[in-house]
């Protein structure tokens, strides 16, 4: 397979860095290697493969050198400046901002969920929020056997959500310092109150999860409600979702699905004290589901606890699929 010309924007972050060992780890075909940051990044030098690449400054004419994909994680102004500008060079953006998820002509993708939609790219595809990626991978072959009618999402989620800056309030709060980036200590603490709040007294990061979650699954009538929670937990998000389905179903089966289904590994045996935890999913690609059980206040209801690492496969390994199906690769 030919090497392949990558820019990644926004090297130095966490995800970046987590694009650099999962571009690795897959094997991608990388044939030049190209680390863009802000400016307070210039000059700095991260390893890939063994070697080591000089951080450059990102500028309109960072993509005018015949790259073939960016992988941008630079946060929403970075991306709506100039992932359009790549695009027009000719180059495949694979964005993991909200900046263009909801756009019609944007595909939103999930490799395991909608693979097809990627054929509909103009230029960019967008990466979904993590809390999303996790949630449909479970949602999806609950859909294509049963059908949804109704999802209540609430989460539980990893300080590196919000990157280093989440990490160090976390870590800074276990010394007794402070908060420096959330409004209240997040130690001992749940916060229900994730990114900025919004006129129907949602969160957008709930909003996100809404919209979101309708657009991979392709219904647009999908009614959802979510609730969702930042806690002092480093690594991976959990998250509460609660389904009701529009056929009837033998829990029984409805595991097997789950445990047959791509992306998804059963953990489930809580005689055991077997669930999904966080430490468990942490630096793994895989999205752990497991405490099925039916949700008896409903006719066809069902309840699911549903774990991934926030950083992987809520953002730079599902980057990196949807740049793998881009170029054809198989993927592992
Ligand atoms: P830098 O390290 O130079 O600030 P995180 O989400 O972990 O905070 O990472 C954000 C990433 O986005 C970092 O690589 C950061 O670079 C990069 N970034 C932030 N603002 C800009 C910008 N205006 N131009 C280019 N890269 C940016």
């Amino acid at each position: 397979m030919k090497g392949y010309r990558v820019a990644i924007v926004g090297a130095t972050g966490m995800v970046g860095k987590t694009f650099l060992r999962v571009l690795e780890e897959r094997d991608f075909p990388v044939g030049e290697l190209y680390l863009l940051a802000s400016e307070r990044s210039e000059g700095k030098t991260l390893t890939f493969k063994g070697k080591e690449y000089v951080v450059e400054r990102l500028t309109e004419n960072s993509f005018d050198r015949g790259l073939d994909i960016a992988l941008f994680s630079a946060g929403g102004d970075t991306s709506r400046k100039f992932a359009p500008i790549a695009a027009a060079k000719g180059v495949v953006v694979v964005d993991n901002s909200s900046a263009w998820r909801m756009e019609k002509d944007v595909p939103l993708v999930v490799p395991e969920v909608n693979p097809g939609d990627i054929e509909k790219h103009k230029g960019i595809i967008a990466n979904p929020n993590c809390s999303t990626t996790q949630a449909v991978v479970a949602l999806k072959p609950l859909q294509d056997r049963y059908g949804i009618k109704r999802v209540v999402f609430s989460t539980y989620q990893a300080v590196s959500g919000s990157g280093y800056k989440g990490v160090k309030d976390l870590n800074d709060g276990l010394l007794g310092k402070g908060p420096a980036l959330y409004p209240h200590p997040i130690v001992n603490n749940c916060l229900p109150h994730i990114d900025v709040f919004l006129d129907n007294g949602y969160t957008k990061e709930e909003m996100k999860m809404i919209d979101e979650t309708r657009k991979i699954l392709g219904d647009e009538t999908l009614r959802i409600t979510a609730t969702t929670v930042r806690v002092p937990v480093e690594r991976s998000h959990s998250e509460s979702i609660n389904v009701e389905l529009k056929k009837p179903f033998q829990i029984k089966d409805l595991k097997e699905l789950l445990k047959s289904s791509p992306g998804i590994k059963l953990l489930d045996d809580p005689c055991s004290n077997l669930y999904p935890l966080a430490t468990v999913a942490a630096d793994t690609d895989l999205v752990y589901v497991g405490r099925v059980r039916r949700d008896e206040s409903i006719e066809n209801g069902v309840n699911l606890w549903v774990v991934a690492d926030n950083v992987r496969k809520g953002a730079a390994t599902n980057a990196v699929q949807i740049a793998e199906l881009v170029i054809g690769k198989e993927q592992k």
